[in-house]
C-alpha cells in the first residue's frame, strides 16, 4: 500500500486559471499605466466607467476604492447618518451593516427567504416597526443579492416605496446578473459592487463601483470620492474621502470585462450541472429562467446537522468548501446590539447552520466537477 499517496487539492476559486488565460494582455495593460504614470484618475478609469455603464445599461458607473466605500459613498450622498435606520439582511457579509454603522446610522436587521437567501419582502415592515420603536427614522433599505442572485426587486421596490425607503442594491456579489432581462445596476436607484479579486468580476487588489441613473447622485459621489471636490481640487464643497478606483485596477478590469460574458455563461453551465447531479442529496440553490445568476458562490443547504461532517469529508479528499455565513451579523460581537426585525430572524439562524459553498469558478472543468459531485454524493448517501 502506498502510504504517501498525494491528494491533489482543488482551488476553491481559481484566480490563477483566469490569469493564465489573460496572459500578455494584463502585462501589457499594466505596462501602459506604468508608462503614462497617471496612477490616480488616469484615462483607463473613465474608459472602464463607460464600458461598465454600457455593459449593465446604467446611465452612470463610478469607479471607487472598494465595495465597502461604494456603500458608504451612496449613504453619505443620500445624507444618511445619526438617528437614521437602514434596513439590511443579517445574512450577509459584514461590509453591508458596517457601511451603515460607519455613517453613524443604525443597521436594522431583516429576515431573508429560505429558498433564495435574499431579503424577504414580507419582513421589511417588521424591520421598520423595530426601527421606529428604537426611536430611529427608517430611511433606506439595503438589499444584498447574495451569492450572485438578484433579490426580488419586483416585490421589494413597491414595499420600499410605500414605506419611504430609498433602495440601495449591495451587488458586491451579483454584478453581471440580470432579472427579466434587466441587468444589476439598473434594478434599484443606486447599486454598488465590489471588484475584490475573488468576485465574479474582480481586479488585482481592491476596487468597487456605484451605478445609478440619477445624475445628481452621480455628481455627488464623484465629488465625495475625491475629498468633496468642487470646481477644482482645491475647492472642497463637502466632506468626502479618498474613495477613488486606481488606474491600474481600472486597466485590469477593462481586460477582464471583455471575457466576463463568457465567464458568466461558464458559471451558469457549471451550476446547472451541480444542480442536476446533487438535487436529490442536498437543497440545491434556487435557479430560474427569469434570472441570470453570476454564481459568486454555489451554496447548498445540508440539513440534519451533517454540514460540518460533509465539509470535513470533502477536505480530506482535497476539496475545499466555505461557509458563508456561519455567524450572521446580528449575532456578531460588533453588531449584536443593533435592532432586529420584530419576530426575530429564525430563517437566518437556520441558514447559518446549514449552508456550505462548493468550489465555483469559470475554469472548473468537467472532470473536476465530477470529482466534487462524486465526493458530495459519497459523503451523503
Ligand atoms: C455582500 C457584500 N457587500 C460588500 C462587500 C464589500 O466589498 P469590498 O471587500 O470590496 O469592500 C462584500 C465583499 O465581500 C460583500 O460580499
Amino acid at each position: 500500500m502506498n502510504q504517501h499517496t498525494r491528494i491533489d487539492s482543488i482551488p476553491f476559486i481559481d484566480v490563477a486559471a483566469q490569469r493564465r488565460r489573460l496572459g500578455r494582455r494584463i502585462d501589457d495593460t499594466i505596462a501602459r499605466v506604468t508608462g503614462h504614470c497617471q496612477f490616480i484618475n488616469g484615462p483607463e478609469v473613465a474608459e472602464l466607467e463607460r464600458a461598465l455603464a454600457e455593459f449593465c445599461g446604467a446611465a452612470h458607473a463610478i469607479g471607487v476604492a472598494s465595495g465597502t466605500d461604494a456603500l458608504v459613498l451612496v449613504l453619505m450622498a443620500k445624507g444618511i447618518g445619526r438617528g437614521d435606520a437602514v434596513i439590511c439582511p443579517s445574512f450577509t457579509y459584514a461590509a453591508s451593516p458596517e457601511a451603515v454603522a460607519l455613517t453613524g446610522a443604525t443597521p436594522v436587521f431583516c429576515e431573508v427567504d429560505e429558498k433564495t437567501f435574499n431579503l424577504d419582502p414580507v419582513g421589511i415592515e417588521r424591520a421598520v416597526a423595530a426601527a421606529k420603536r428604537a426611536g430611529l427614522a427608517p430611511k433606506a433599505l439595503m438589499t444584498v443579492d447574495l451569492f450572485g442572485l438578484p433579490a426580488d426587486y419586483e416585490a421589494i421596490n413597491p414595499v420600499a416605496g410605500k414605506l419611504g425607503l430609498y433602495v440601495i442594491d449591495d451587488a458586491a456579489q451579483s454584478f453581471g446578473a440580470a432579472a427579466k432581462g434587466r441587468h444589476i445596476g439598473t434594478l434599484a436607484p443606486a447599486t454598488t459592487t465590489s471588484f475584490f479579486p475573488a468576485k465574479p468580476l474582480g481586479c488585482y487588489g481592491d476596487g468597487g463601483a456605484v451605478f445609478t441613473d440619477d445624475d445628481a447622485l452621480a455628481d455627488t459621489i464623484r465629488s465625495l470620492r475625491n475629498h468633496g471636490q468642487g470646481a477644482d481640487r482645491y475647492d472642497n464643497v463637502r466632506i468626502g474621502m479618498t474613495g477613488r478606483l486606481d488606474t491600474i485596477q481600472a486597466a485590469v478590469l477593462i481586460e477582464k470585462l471583455r471575457i466576463f460574458p463568457e465567464e458568466i455563461v461558464a458559471r451558469e453551465r457549471i451550476a446547472r450541472r451541480y444542480n442536476a447531479a446533487l438535487a436529490d442529496v442536498v437543497h440545491v440553490p434556487h435557479s430560474s429562467n427569469e434570472h441570470t445568476c453570476v454564481w459568486a458562490q454555489y451554496t447548498v443547504r445540508v440539513s440534519g446537522g451533517r454540514r460540518d461532517a460533509l465539509a470535513a469529508t470533502l477536505l480530506a479528499q482535497g476539496i475545499p468548501t466555505a461557509q458563508y455565513y456561519p455567524v450572521p451579523s446580528h449575532r456578531q460581537g460588533a453588531y449584536r446590539d443593533f435592532p432586529v426585525a420584530d419576530g426575530g430572524l429564525a430563517v437566518t439562524d437556520k441558514l447559518a447552520g446549514e449552508v456550505v459553498s462548493l468550489p465555483m469558478h469559470a475554469y472548473l472543468d468537467e472532470p473536476t466537477q465530477d470529482r466534487i459531485i462524486g465526493a458530495v454524493r459519497g459523503a451523503l448517501t
